[in-house]
């Protein structure tokens, strides 16, 4: 769907629906006086008072069919002090699905009425566009059309009043169109089966996108790896046909090639089985999504490069399958990581953070981070502590857990900070290695936030992103179909776009 724009006022606007958001209690045509002079029929269609402005209602009103603007869809928003920028993307997103399912080709968003909501017009602007492309995403590429398919519709356009529409709210409509896309960029990576996208297949998408939206992609393959003493993330890829790689991308505009780069590290296990402590059989085809953390990162940094963001970023995907193959990690190996350490291997399913282990200092040796942040479907216990619509966020520096939080926080993506309890640390401690990768049962998601936090060197911003969880959407909503979330991608952006401070 396009996202295109009008001006010259309501008179001029012309649209096969004209969506109107509009809060409960309060007539729609005060509330949206644009209506006026687009649908001045609405006026008089009784109809018009059974819309209540609940949040999550949605009511269809029809003029004649011959005028620019033949229908109106009103859009309720519930209570107006409770319609903030996460009611505003889930209205908006219902309305296009139901715009989808009735057939329209074109719609029209007021401006004005986004303005007149608390938010800030370009803010909310932004929002709804890319609400509005969140709710057409579909996995269907491996997949025949289906006969009574809807079509998405053509273009949305966002109506203005003066001459000429305004170069922030231009600037807002792009900014959520980017996003939109690096989050169905991340869907799409996460959704597609492990079969179709092991390790190597991940590694070429991401050298395609490299040369498609100008940033650089190096693979590093077992040779390398081993050359780099990645003995822990080779150790995750043994035990599959199919071997690991880490994927280094870089985004170094002109001008800034020398500034410290912001790094992203994302857990790239294209299917986790477990391994030899093998998984058991149910929902086991969720674990395709456990590179979400690596799409997130792709996606952020395809995006940052096709908008040419000011700023230093490099992107690590470790990538690897974790299957029980007759060379697979055994429980008890000891193993060397890149950081010099002996790495006492317990439970072959606790892998993520052997992957993501070698990545981290990778990105300390070849650079000087500004900060590091690393995004991971880690753990279980995570997920089983915060559920499915809140991440964990691990991170003992408070400016950049702040920054992370109200990046996450004004896109939909929401963290609770869990602690690095040091004295939980003692539980690493093996008998026969210099750490042991996994604690108790207990306190697990908090457990492997520590064993990562022991290969960052004193000094070095960190985060770590805990999306277990969240990673999958398991009931459809406006915003996002069953299966893979996309979450983290537009988190990484914005924090990109801000900077770090
Ligand atoms: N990929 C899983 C974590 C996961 C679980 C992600 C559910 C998404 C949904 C991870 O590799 C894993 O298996 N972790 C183990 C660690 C344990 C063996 C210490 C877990 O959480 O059970
Ligand atoms: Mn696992
Ligand atoms: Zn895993």
């Amino acid at each position: 769907m396009d996202i295109r724009f009008q001006n010259l006022g309501p008179e001029h606007w012309k649209a096969q629906v004209m969506l109107a958001p509009a809060c409960q209690g309060e007539d729609i045509l005060h509330q949206c006086p644009e209506l006026d002079k687009a649908a001045p029929w609405l006026a008089v269609a009784p109809a018009r008072r059974d819309f209540q402005g609940k949040n999550g209602e949605l009511a269809l009103f029809h003029g004649h069919p011959d005028l620019p603007v033949p229908r109106v869809l009103a859009v309720g928003l519930g209570p107006r002090e409770k319609a903030d920028a996460a009611v505003l993307r889930k209205a908006v997103a219902a309305a296009v699905q139901r715009c989808r399912e009735q057939g329209f080709a074109s719609i029209l968003l007021p401006e004005p009425a986004l303005a007149r909501l608390p938010g800030g017009p370009e803010r909310l602007v932004e929002e709804s566009v890319c609400a509005a492309l969140l709710a057409l995403y579909r996995f269907t590429m491996l997949k025949k059309a289906e006969a009574d398919e809807p079509v998405d519709p053509q273009w949305l356009a966002l109506g203005f009043d003066g001459q000429s529409v305004p170069d922030g709210a231009h600037a807002a409509a792009r900014r959520g169109e980017r996003a939109a896309g690096a989050i169905c960029l991340a869907r799409d990576l996460a959704n597609m089966p492990a079969n179709l996208l092991p390790p190597e297949a991940l590694a070429r998408r991401a050298a395609e996108l490299a040369k498609e939206c100008g940033f650089t992609c190096t693979i590093l393959e077992s040779d390398a790896l081993a050359e780099q003493g990645m003995g822990a993330l080779l150790a995750v890829g043994q035990g599959s046909a199919r071997p690991p790689c880490l994927v280094v991308l870089e985004h170094a505009p002109q001008g800034h090639e020398q500034e410290k780069p912001l790094i992203f590290v994302g857990k790239g296990l294209t299917f986790d089985t477990g391994g030899i402590c093998l998984k058991p059989a149910a929902n086991m085809q969720q674990m395709k999504c456990d590179m979400s953390g690596a799409a997130a990162v792709l996606a952020a940094i395809a995006a940052l490069a096709r908008e040419d963001a000011p700023r230093r970023v490099v992107g690590l995907l470790a990538c690897a399958e974790n299957m029980p193959g007759g060379r697979a990690m055994r429980p008890g190996d000891v193993v060397r990581a890149a950081s010099g350490d002996s790495v006492e291997i317990v439970n072959t399913d606790a892998e993520g953070r052997l992957a993501l282990c070698d990545a981290l200092a990778y990105a300390q040796k070849q650079w000087t981070p500004a900060a590091v942040v690393d995004i991971a479907t880690l753990t279980g216990a995570c997920a089983v502590a915060l559920g499915t619509e809140v991440a964990g966020l691990f991170c003992d520096d408070a400016a950049l857990a702040e920054r992370i939080v109200a990046a996450g926080g004004a896109c939909g993506e929401n963290y609770w900070q869990l602690p690095l309890w040091k004295p939980y640390a003692e539980s690493l401690k093996s008998e026969v290695a210099d750490i042991c990768h996994m604690g108790p049962r207990e306190g697990g998601a908090i457990n492997a936030a520590l064993f990562l936090q022991h290969f960052l060197q004193k000094g070095v911003r960190w985060a770590h992103l805990d999306i277990a969880g969240v990673d999958w959407n398991a009931k459809k909503t406006p915003l996002c179909p069953v299966g893979a979330s996309g979450f983290g991608a537009r988190t990484l952006l914005e924090l990109a776009r801000g900077g770090v401070q």
